[in-house]
């Protein structure tokens, strides 16, 4: 893979074109565009095993994972959004397309550049789509970049997919500090399914092989092992976001198993994807707000 970045972070910035070519094989909107246009630019150049190499699983954790956040957002009636570590995530483009929503993709530097450039080709600019370089671990927080685009006294919606899984414990409870702190102004909610747990992985480890390929290629490129940096439980990881401060709804992944496309576009046995996402959840967290 070509060289692009230097810092240690900016190595998980990687991983997010290989999580963007397993969106090709869903029907999530623009994922297709996103990942042809990267291919095309050749903004990073995959070797044959980080290109080729598909994970039946890994494909369907990412559409599971990008539909389930989807779902519970649809709970909340809240019209300004925060995402972290966006990637080549798709969603900002969606549903930027209403006019009503405020959506800010955040990222480091030279991913957040990127993922602009990428948009605008798509789309063209949209007064609702706003992009920011935020290191979402970095204390002071860098999340008050975004206060120029967000409305005071209006709650928020924080989202991440695919960051904390990536980052010590000492990461991730600098990134919960900066959530709770924006939580505890704007009021709101996080969703993320990045609450993980190791047993659940090693599970799917053992009924797909490739997965456990393309995770040994992904802890090559961040020199970070997803195995290590999650948590050892599902019960740990509850209540690890218990001890920073956050209340904490659960919502299942099983309850889009319905909604997967790739299961019929790659030919996955749905049993085996139904037992993977029993085990996972999308934590949807709050804070009490004084
Ligand atoms: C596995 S990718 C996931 C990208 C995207 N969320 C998705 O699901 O396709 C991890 C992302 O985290 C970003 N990242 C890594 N360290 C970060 C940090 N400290 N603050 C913000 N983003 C970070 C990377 O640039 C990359 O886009």
């Amino acid at each position: 893979m070509q060289k692009l970045q230097t810092s240690d972070f900016d190595k998980i910035s990687l991983t997010a074109f290989m999580v963007s070519l397993a969106r090709r094989f869903t029907d999530i909107p623009y994922a297709k565009e996103l990942a042809q246009l990267v291919e095309l630019q050749r903004l990073i150049e995959l070797s044959e095993p980080e290109n080729q190499n598909k994970s039946v699983l890994l494909t369907a954790r990412v559409e599971a994972r990008y539909k389930a956040i989807n779902q519970v957002m649809a709970q909340y009636q809240i019209a300004q959004v925060l995402e972290l570590a966006s990637g080549l995530l798709p969603r900002g483009l969606f549903i930027s397309s209403d006019p009503n929503i405020t959506f800010i993709e955040t990222d480091l530097p030279a991913m957040i550049r990127c993922k602009q450039q990428l948009v605008q080709q798509l789309v063209g600019e949209r007064p609702n789509l706003h992009f920011l370089s935020i290191d979402a671990t970095s204390r002071p927080s860098q999340f008050l970049k975004s206060s120029e685009q967000l409305t005071p006294g209006q709650p928020v919606m924080i989202l991440c997919e695919g960051l904390l899984t990536h980052l010590n414990v000492a990461e991730k409870q600098q990134v919960c500090a900066n959530v709770r702190e924006m939580l505890s102004s704007y009021g709101g909610v996080w969703i993320t399914p990045d609450f993980i747990d190791t047993a659940s992985l090693s599970q799917s480890l053992q009924d797909d092989p490739d997965l456990q390929k393309l995770l040994q290629t992904g802890s090559n490129l961040t020199g970070r092992s997803l195995v290590d940096n999650n948590f050892g439980t599902l019960e740990a990881a509850r209540q690890f976001a218990y001890e920073q401060g956050f209340r904490v709804v659960e919502h299942s992944m099983l309850n889009v198993i319905d909604q997967l496309s790739c299961l019929e576009i790659l030919g996955i046995d749905a049993e085996v994807v139904k037992k993977m996402l029993a085990a996972q959840s999308v934590f949807a967290l709050t804070v009490d707000v004084a």
